[in-house]
């Protein structure tokens, strides 16, 4: 990452959003689907939780794939190209690998070679911690153009027989460019916060060092996500309110002077409580948690993206992003926002295959889609016609090919030549 030197002099540099996208892969999962998987109702899902359907990732997506796109959708409205971004911070929970970053990945798919990229593990708030990272590198002088992700493929980390969370989460990716400037606006106030003694509340408790995946960890359902939903609710509705006062304090202002709030799409009732906790109608709440579910930390930028695009959000307003997660975490940002929001029409000449994630040459993996979610979206993986001889080490056309979603066949399959028939 190249550091400006004549940057680092400035002292009244301030962070301006000045490019933002999203993508939400197309395969919708309704609430009818969920009751052919679980014990639920479409009434029960909707009166508890506001949620009528969710997004399901193709098998040849990925929280990369879906990132590059949402995130070349935020360079190309911010007017950039992907080659200015001297900083990529991707907020996720549900990464490709565990290592490399999700955000080295996405950077070699946006074909930027200039930046430091990593991701930021705070569960639902990650994006909101990247934002306030990638902050406090531009008004240093560390970085003059920050690409912000929040991307999610959680349907691949849920437990289809567990109604308590496989109804609740759905995948998608959303993006900012933050981009340094002497001009007053962007980042006012900003608060994080972490809550350790929350921490069993939502987790994931295989896989990592304190239980190694192995056979018994599998058979024990151990690497899908786990919540106390109720526990989790209490703290939600005590934090967010709060953690949004403190940073609109901080901006000098008070809540009736914020135009729109983005809060974390989890729960109606959720983003209600908020609404009454700052004393505000909920006209000021953006609220897409029916369409998407919760996206984890793709919800905010999703959520922000929709606002911008569908008019919510003009210059000099005010907003603020308020996000809660596993940790438990929770995080605002206070903002001014000065970018013409007609520019957001641009995102449009982004189409989603003009990213490639470069898949490993000699390797490939199991089928990505859960069997019990493959078999309601009425898709059977039926193999994995990719002779693993035919994609070896060095081979850049095969890996190419591969990538391209062209199998060695000559015929359509995905990435890894895994085929979904319908
Ligand atoms: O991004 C952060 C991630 N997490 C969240 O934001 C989640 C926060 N929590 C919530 O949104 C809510 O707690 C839930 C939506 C998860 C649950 O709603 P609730 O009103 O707190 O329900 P509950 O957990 O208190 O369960 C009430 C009843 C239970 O039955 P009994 O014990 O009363 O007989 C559950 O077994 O509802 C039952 N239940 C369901 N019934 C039908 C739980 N899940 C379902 C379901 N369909 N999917």
């Amino acid at each position: 990452m190249t550091t400006p030197s004549s940057d680092r002099a400035r002292t009244s540099r301030q962070a301006h959003v000045t490019g933002w996208g999203r993508y939400a892969p197309a395969q919708v999962l309704t609430n009818a689907d969920l009751e052919r998987m679980v014990d639920t109702s479409d009434e029960w899902i909707r009166s508890r939780t506001g949620i009528r359907e969710r997004r399901v990732a193709a098998a040849h997506e990925t929280t990369a794939s879906m990132a590059a796109v949402a995130g070349l959708r935020a360079i190309a409205v911010a007017g950039l190209q992907p080659d200015d971004i001297d900083l990529i911070l991707l907020g996720t929970l549900t990464p490709d690998y565990w290592m490399p970053s999700t955000a080295a990945l996405v950077k070699e798919a946006i074909g930027n070679t200039r930046a430091a990229a990593m991701d930021v593990m705070a569960a639902c708030s990650g994006f909101v911690y990247a934002y306030a990272s990638a902050h406090a590198h531009i008004v240093s002088g560390m970085a003059r153009h920050a690409l912000v992700i929040g991307a999610e493929t959680l349907t691949r980390f849920l437990d289809y027989s567990d109604r308590n969370t496989c109804i609740l989460f759905g995948d998608g990716a959303g993006a900012v460019v933050l981009s340094a400037s002497d001009e007053p606006g962007g980042g006012l106030g900003i608060e994080l916060t972490t809550e350790p003694s929350g921490a069993y509340m939502i987790w994931l408790p295989a896989g990592g060092a304190k239980a190694p995946p192995s056979l018994d960890t599998l058979a024990r359902r151990e690497h899908f996500i786990r919540m106390e939903g109720r526990e989790t609710y209490r703290f939600a509705t005590r934090t967010l309110a709060t953690t949004a006062l403190t940073a609109v304090e901080r901006a000098g202002l008070q809540p009736s002077d914020i135009d729109l709030f983005i809060p974390h799409q989890a729960n109606i009732r959720i983003i209600e409580a908020v609404a009454k906790g700052l004393d505000l109608p909920m006209e000021r709440m953006f609220v897409n948690v029916d369409r998407y579910g919760n996206t984890s930390a793709a919800s905010i930028p999703i959520a922000l993206a929709e606002a911008v695009d569908s008019g919510r959000v003009k210059v000099g307003d005010d907003i603020v992003m308020v996000a809660f997660g596993a940790g438990f975490t929770s995080g605002a940002i206070a903002l001014r926002w000065t970018a013409d929001p007609a520019r957001g029409a641009i995102a449009d000449t982004i189409a989603p295959d003009v990213v490639r994630i470069r898949p490993p040459v000699d390797w490939d993996s199991a089928e990505a889609i859960p069997p019990a979610l493959a078999a309601v979206l009425g898709g059977t993986v039926v193999g994995d016609e990719t002779d693993l001889d035919d994609i070896v080490p060095g081979d850049a056309d095969a890996g190419a090919a591969a990538a391209e979603g062209h199998g060695p066949d000559g015929r359509g399959s995905d990435a890894r030549g895994t085929k979904v028939h319908a």
